[in-house]
């Protein structure tokens, strides 16, 4: 059974507050009653002593001489003068021979029979009476027995009142301190209370916590330090399934680039087989067809070796940073130098290149990567860019950055395919480059170069009109 903290406080802490106030009335009780009987017994003896000496004084008054004759004649006057001075029930017994009937039975007037004094307190429907009988002696023998009774039912009515008061009194205590423990321990038990919640949205999943703890003592700091913990937790969390996602990506993208692998080596090797096997069976029979077979043979397998050093240099330049040569090098040569290279290229097809490049671009690179970049960037422009048309270069620094731009005017670029046009192997389906050997990896081993450089790419199209790559380099 769940065991509230709550109730772990109010539970001894009421019963030691319960017994606590059952001892102090049990306490006060008794030594009530302790006093009640002391008064009575102090009345009792003074009234003993009260009445021998009015005895005596009543037969000196009288001029009589104490004996039982005496006694037996006077002892109604004498009950009746002492009850109306004490204003109590005083008796005179005179004849106390065993036959006498109508004698008090009670303990107190036995115990006088045989020369004691005692007195006894009677509880009859409500009413207190204490009684004290004591002997008339006269040279030691007994010629009488004398009671007195007084009413106490007000001292103990008195006594009872005052428990019944100190008793509500202990119950509105109790309850009081109840309602307030109760109170304290409930507001105590609350941040505490907020914390399982919170606890509880966390092994949901949830950690945007909302825990409302203002104190200021433990539980306030335990509350601190587990949203603390929560919201670290909460960022280990999103590490870990960045990761996992990446992780994911990486592995698709492998995958993909495998597949694609197989697929581009695949079809050059079935063309290959296929006029090897037809040559094999013919021989020289058909000199047309073994002259077109060997020529199909030779330039697939051509087509074969480049894209195999395509996928080369793709694994070299992917993230093999050892692979690489950095040191200071002068861009703007650089880039003038590829620009002329790729003119010749160019000019196949009317297109004109301007370069509009900033004197001594000076950056910290691998030179034969990046010349690799530009090469690729122009190579595209020119495959995909329309016959008579420009291709523009400009590039400048701009605070520690350097920014290339490589515009041209051709067919562009989707914007579906935008994204993805940087994974290797994938090639804009319909854009048909103007000469062949294009396996869909340049663009893939550029955005490597340039990640390595620290550099960023990015890629703007427009379908029918052109396409703008713009680098950035320098950045940290
Ligand atoms: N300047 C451009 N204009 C239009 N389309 C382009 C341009 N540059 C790239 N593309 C598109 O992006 C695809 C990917 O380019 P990428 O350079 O990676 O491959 P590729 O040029 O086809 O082959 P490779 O560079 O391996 O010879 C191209 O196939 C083409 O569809
Ligand atoms: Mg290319």
């Amino acid at each position: 059974m769940k065991q509230s903290i709550q109730y772990k406080i109010l539970l001894p802490f009421l019963l030691v507050l319960f017994i606590g106030m059952a001892s102090l009335i049990f306490v006060l009780y008794n030594i009530n009653e302790q006093n009640a009987y002391l008064t009575i017994k102090n009345d009792m003896i003074s009234a003993r002593r009260n009445q021998e000496l009015f005895l005596r004084q009543y037969f000196l008054i009288n001029n009589l001489e104490i004996s039982h004759l005496s006694l037996i004649n006077e002892s109604d006057s004498i009950s009746k003068s002492l009850s109306a001075r004490l204003g109590s029930d005083v008796r005179v017994y005179p004849n106390i021979s065993s036959d006498t009937i109508d004698l008090p039975k009670d303990e107190g007037f036995s115990l006088a029979l045989e020369g004691d004094t005692a007195y006894t307190v009677f509880f009859d429907r409500g009413r207190v009476t204490a009684t004290i009988s004591f002997p008339i002696q006269i040279e030691g023998k007994i010629i009488g027995i004398m009671t007195y009774s007084k009413d106490y039912t007000d001292l103990f009515n008195k006594n009872s009142r005052f428990l019944l008061i100190t008793g509500l009194f202990a119950a509105a205590i109790f309850l009081a301190m109840l309602i307030t423990s109760y109170l304290i321990s409930g507001h105590l038990v609350k941040p505490i209370k907020s914390l399982i919640r919170n606890t509880d949205q966390i092994s949901k999943g949830k950690y945007d916590l909302d825990i409302d703890i203002d104190s200021r003592d433990e539980i306030g700091e335990l509350a601190n330090k587990f949203e603390d913990m929560a919201k670290t937790v909460k960022r280990q969390i999103e590490i870990i399934e960045k990761d996992r996602d990446e992780i994911r990506e990486t592995q698709e993208q492998t995958k993909s680039f495998f597949d694609n692998v197989t697929h581009e080596l695949k079809t050059p090797l079935t063309t290959i087989l296929g006029y090897a096997q037809v040559i094999k069976e013919n021989g020289f029979t058909d000199k047309e067809f073994f002259d077109r077979g060997t020529s199909y043979i030779i330039n697939e397998g051509q087509r074969l070796n480049d894209l195999v050093m395509d996928i080369l240099n793709a694994s070299r330049t992917s993230s093999n940073l050892g692979e690489y040569d950095f040191q200071e090098l002068d861009l703007t040569e650089l880039l003038r130098q590829t620009c002329d290279e790729m003119r010749i290229d160019a000019g196949q097809y009317d297109i004109q290149i301007d370069d509009e490049i900033q004197d001594n671009l000076l950056i910290r690179g691998d030179r034969d990567r990046l010349k690799e970049v530009i090469t690729n960037l122009l190579d595209n422009s020119i495959k995909y860019g329309y016959t008579n048309s420009t291709i523009r270069v400009v590039a400048f620094s701009k605070g520690p950055l350097t920014f290339i731009t490589i515009k041209d005017r051709g067919i562009g670029i989707p914007e579906k395919d935008l994204d993805r046009i940087f994974e290797p192997f994938y090639r804009v389906s319909g854009n048909a480059p103007k000469r062949g050997g294009s396996t869909g990896l340049g663009l893939s081993i550029v955005k490597n170069i340039i990640e390595i450089h620290g550099g960023a790419i990015d890629i703007k199209s427009q379908v029918n009109q052109g396409t703008e790559v713009n680098i950035s380099l320098g950045g940290d």
